[in-house]
């Protein structure tokens, strides 16, 4: 149990002696790299999302980029997204040579506003693809966004990397596109360290993206050394990419999965008691709420009109006493190789600018004792009560 004086951290993965002995026994296997765990643990997770193809990477920076190519992106293309995102997402149609084009975020949500997806594709025929981010597992306008990419020929890459299990009347994120990609980085709602899941529906698309994953080698490693036929006989057909995953990581992926639901469940529970928790208390704001929403990160809004210190200030003192805080995210307009190539400015996209600065990522895990949740509670209404703003 987290003592008064302990720091909470920002993160904790909740491991059991089961994610233990499954690593375990693929050590003792002698099969180490991509195998028939990692086949096990992509047929279950494609199954739990409802995916007819669901393709285990190294992690989702990859699995943007091997989608992304997949949907034909690469130079003289672009892609739509938002600059209120992980450097990842842009990043992996930069390295496929492709451009992107950004759009600002809702003003009552962290989710690119689908009325300026319309307008930017409309005004702008070589966005080839749509990339929404479902920030902390708040899912975004998928019917408008989707509709609005069929009508100019552009696909719908989710960025799902914090969207598990986030589930609408028309599905899991992560199938509600062209395709989806999850991450299960050191932090996310399941984790294998590092790792990702990309899902499609097409299967000419999922064929290209195993490929691609692997070399551009025409046969998996797996396959190779299971087959009857000539072990060592391949092709190289593409110019792919090393991004599998290893059966290491999908052991403990496999046992993660198996424990979605109640990690879920317990960050619900987390979510309402910080909403309760922060209801009504002048200079806070609590994080946008929609259907579906798996609750990845817990972003506490400010209320800058209603505190005499800037979100800097009152994140160190959360910080200062003992809570492991972060922020989601830094837009691609603070960070010099977004701003410097695209010419971005703060002043254009107004709504990531001010979530920008009001927003803190608290402590936020499943498992989390009551006594640290409200310990969590406590500190952030002090700082409040402390830096209530006076008429
Ligand atoms: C929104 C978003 N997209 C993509 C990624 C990339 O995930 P990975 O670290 O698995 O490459 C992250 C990681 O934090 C993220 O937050």
């Amino acid at each position: 149990m987290t003592k008064r004086d302990e720091p909470i951290p920002f993160f904790r993965p909740s491991f059991s002696d089961e994610e233990e002995r499954a690593v375990i026994e693929v050590l003792r296997s002698g099969w180490l790299t991509t195998g028939k765990v990692t086949l096990e643990f992509e047929r279950e997770f494609g199954a739990f999302v409802g995916s007819p193809h669901a393709l285990a990477v190294n992690s989702a920076t990859s699995g943007l980029m091997l989608a992304m190519e997949a949907f034909g992106i690469g130079p003289g293309t672009k892609i739509l997204t938002t600059p209120y995102t992980f450097a990842s997402t842009a990043m992996s149609a930069r390295h496929l040579g492709a451009e992107v084009v950004y759009a600002d975020i809702e003003k009552d949500t962290y989710s690119i506003d689908p009325d300026l997806v319309e307008e930017a594709l409309r005004r702008d025929p070589s966005i080839k693809a749509v990339v929404p981010v479902h920030i902390a597992g708040n899912l975004c306008d998928m019917d408008r966004i989707a509709r609005a990419a069929r009508a100019r020929g552009a696909a719908v890459i989710e960025d799902a990397a914090h969207a598990f299990p986030s589930k609408t009347d028309s599905g899991y994120a992560g199938t509600l596109g062209d395709a989806g990609v999850f991450s299960f980085y050191a932090t996310k709602t399941i984790t294998t360290g590092e790792g990702g899941m990309v899902c499609v529906r097409d299967s000419d698309a999922a064929a290209r993206i195993s490929l691609m994953r692997s070399h551009g080698i025409n046969r998996t490693v797996w396959d190779r050394y299971t087959s009857s036929t000539a072990s060592w006989k391949y092709d190289v057909v593409e110019e792919g990419w090393k991004c599998n995953l290893p059966d290491i990581l999908s052991a403990v992926g496999r046992v993660q999965l198996a424990k979605a639901e109640r990690f879920y469940r317990e960050r619900k529970e987390l979510a309402r008691r910080f909403n309760e928790g922060f209801s009504g208390v002048p200079g806070l704001a609590l994080p946008p709420d929609g259907p579906g929403n798996a609750w990845h990160l817990y972003l506490l809004g400010l209320v800058p009109e209603e505190l005499d210190c800037d979100r800097d200030t009152f994140a160190s003192e959360l910080q200062g006493a003992g809570l492991g805080i972060s922020m989601h995210f830094i837009p691609h307009f603070e960070l010099t190789y977004f701003r410097e190539r695209y010419g971005l400015a703060a002043a254009d996209f107004p709504n990531a600018h001010r979530r920008y600065l009001t927003t803190v990522s608290l402590p936020f895990w499943p498992g989390m004792t009551e006594t640290a949740a409200d310990r969590v509670i406590d500190t952030v209404r002090e700082a409040a009560g402390r830096h209530r703003a006076r008429a």
